[in-house]
C-alpha cells in the first residue's frame, strides 16, 4: 500500500456570532447553565444566502493554498455533511464547480460528527491503493438550518462552519503521514440523535414543518455516555494499532461537542489537559466540521510541529465514531 500524508489544512467560520446572552433572550436558559454544562460561550451562524457549499468552498480554498496544490491537481473530493445544500446534487459537486477541480470525482458522505474522519479514512483507502493521487476532504455544516430554535436542550449547542484537508501520496511517507485511522458505527442506537423529518421516511409537509420534525432531536444524557466510551475505545485501539504510546502524542484534537465529554475522554486516555485542543467555547458543536476546524486552528497556532504526533477523535449520530493518528 502507498503511504498517505496530510499536506495542507484550512477552515472557515461565518462572521455572525450568537452569544449565550443572545440565547437568553430566545429561550429559557442562562449563560451560567450553558457554560457549566457545555463550556460553550458563543457560536457562528451563517447568513441566509451562505450555504454549506459556500462554507465548504472557503475551507477548501484555504487547504489547497496551505498545501500549494492547484484545483486541477485534485482527483478526489469528499464532503462530509448532514446539512447538504440539496439532497442532490451532492455538496461535493457544488464545491468541485466552485473551485474548478475539473479532474476530480466528487461525492458526499453522511456520518454526522464523525464525518471528517470517515472522509479521511475513505481518502486514505483511495490513495493507498492507487485509485487517487490528490484528495480534498471537507467537512461543512449549516446546522443553524436544522436546529429547533425553541428547544433549549439543543439550540444552545450547535453552530456553523467548515474545515478541510488535502491528502497526497508519494514514495516517501514524508510530513503529515497518516499512521492509522479507525471508523465504526452502531445503527442500533440510531434514535439517540437524529433529524426525524425531511427525508423519505417523513417527507416535508406543512404539518411536520409546524411540528419541527426536520430539526435535531437528541437524548443528551445517553448520547453523552456513548460519546465518552466510544471515543475512548476508538482512540485506545488506534494508539495500539499505530504502535505509539499515549505519552508520545503531542496533541489530541477531539470532536468539540461538550467540554465535559472532552475532559472525560482525555482523563480515560491519561492525556493531560494541556495536550488537548479545545475551541468549542468559540464555535459550539459544528458536527463534522468540528474536528476539521480544530485541527486547522491547532496547526495554525503552532500547537504541534514537524514530527509531532496528533490524535484526532470524533463521535456522532448513527451512532458513529472515528479516529486518526497523524505524524506531522
Ligand atoms: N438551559 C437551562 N436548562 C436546560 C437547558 C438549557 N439550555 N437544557 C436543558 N436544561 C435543563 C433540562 O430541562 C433539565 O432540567 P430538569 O432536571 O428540571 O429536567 C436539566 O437542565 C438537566 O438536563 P440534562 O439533559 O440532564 O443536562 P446534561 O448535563 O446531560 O447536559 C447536554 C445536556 C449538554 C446536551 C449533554 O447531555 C451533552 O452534551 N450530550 C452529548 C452531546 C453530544 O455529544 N452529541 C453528539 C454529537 S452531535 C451530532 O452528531 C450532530
Amino acid at each position: 500500500r502507498l503511504p498517505v500524508a496530510v499536506i495542507g489544512t484550512g477552515s472557515y467560520v461565518p462572521e455572525r456570532r450568537l452569544t449565550n446572552a443572545d440565547l437568553e433572550k430566545m429561550v429559557e436558559t442562562s449563560n451560567e447553565w450553558i457554560v457549566e454544562r457545555t463550556g460553550i460561550l458563543e457560536r457562528r451562524i451563517a447568513a441566509e444566502n451562505e450555504h454549506t457549499s459556500h462554507m465548504a468552498t472557503r475551507a477548501a480554498e484555504r487547504a489547497l493554498e496551505s498545501a500549494g496544490v492547484s484545483p486541477e491537481e485534485v482527483d478526489l473530493i469528499i464532503v462530509a455533511t448532514i446539512t447538504p445544500d440539496t439532497f442532490t446534487p451532492s455538496t461535493a459537486c457544488y464545491v468541485q464547480n466552485n473551485i474548478g477541480a475539473k479532474n476530480a470525482v466528487a461525492f458526499d458522505i453522511s456520518a454526522a460528527c464523525s464525518g471528517f474522519l470517515f472522509a479521511l479514512k475513505t481518502a486514505v483507502q483511495y490513495i493507498g491503493c492507487g485509485q487517487a493521487r490528490t484528495a480534498l476532504i471537507i467537512a461543512a455544516e449549516k446546522l443553524s438550518t436544522v436546529v429547533n430554535w425553541e428547544d433549549r436542550s439543543t439550540c444552545v449547542l450547535f453552530g456553523d462552519g467548515s474545515g478541510a484537508a488535502v491528502l497526497r501520496t508519494g514514495d516517501q511517507p514524508g510530513d503529515g503521514a497518516v499512521l492509522a485511522s479507525d471508523i465504526g458505527s452502531d445503527g442500533s442506537l440510531h434514535d439517540l440523535l437524529r433529524i426525524p423529518g425531511g427525508g423519505s421516511a417523513c417527507p416535508t409537509t406543512t404539518e411536520n414543518v409546524h411540528e419541527r420534525l426536520a430539526t435535531l432531536a437528541m437524548r443528551g444524557n445517553e448520547t453523552f455516555r456513548h460519546a465518552v466510551s466510544h471515543m475512548k475505545e476508538s482512540a485506545t485501539s488506534l494508539i495500539e494499532r499505530a504502535g505509539i504510546q499515549p505519552e508520545e502524542i503531542k496533541l489530541v484534537v477531539p470532536h468539540q461537542a461538550n467540554l465535559r465529554i472532552i475532559n472525560a475522554v482525555a482523563q480515560r486516555l491519561t492525556i493531560p489537559a494541556d495536550r488537548v485542543f479545545v475551541n468549542l467555547q468559540k464555535y459550539g458543536n459544528t458536527s463534522a466540521a468540528a474536528v476539521a476546524i480544530a485541527f486547522d486552528e491547532a496547526r495554525r497556532e503552532g500547537r504541534f510541529g514537524k514530527g509531532d504526533i496528533v490524535l484526532l477523535v470524533a463521535f456522532g449520530a448513527g451512532l458513529t465514531w472515528s479516529s486518526a493518528a497523524i505524524r506531522w
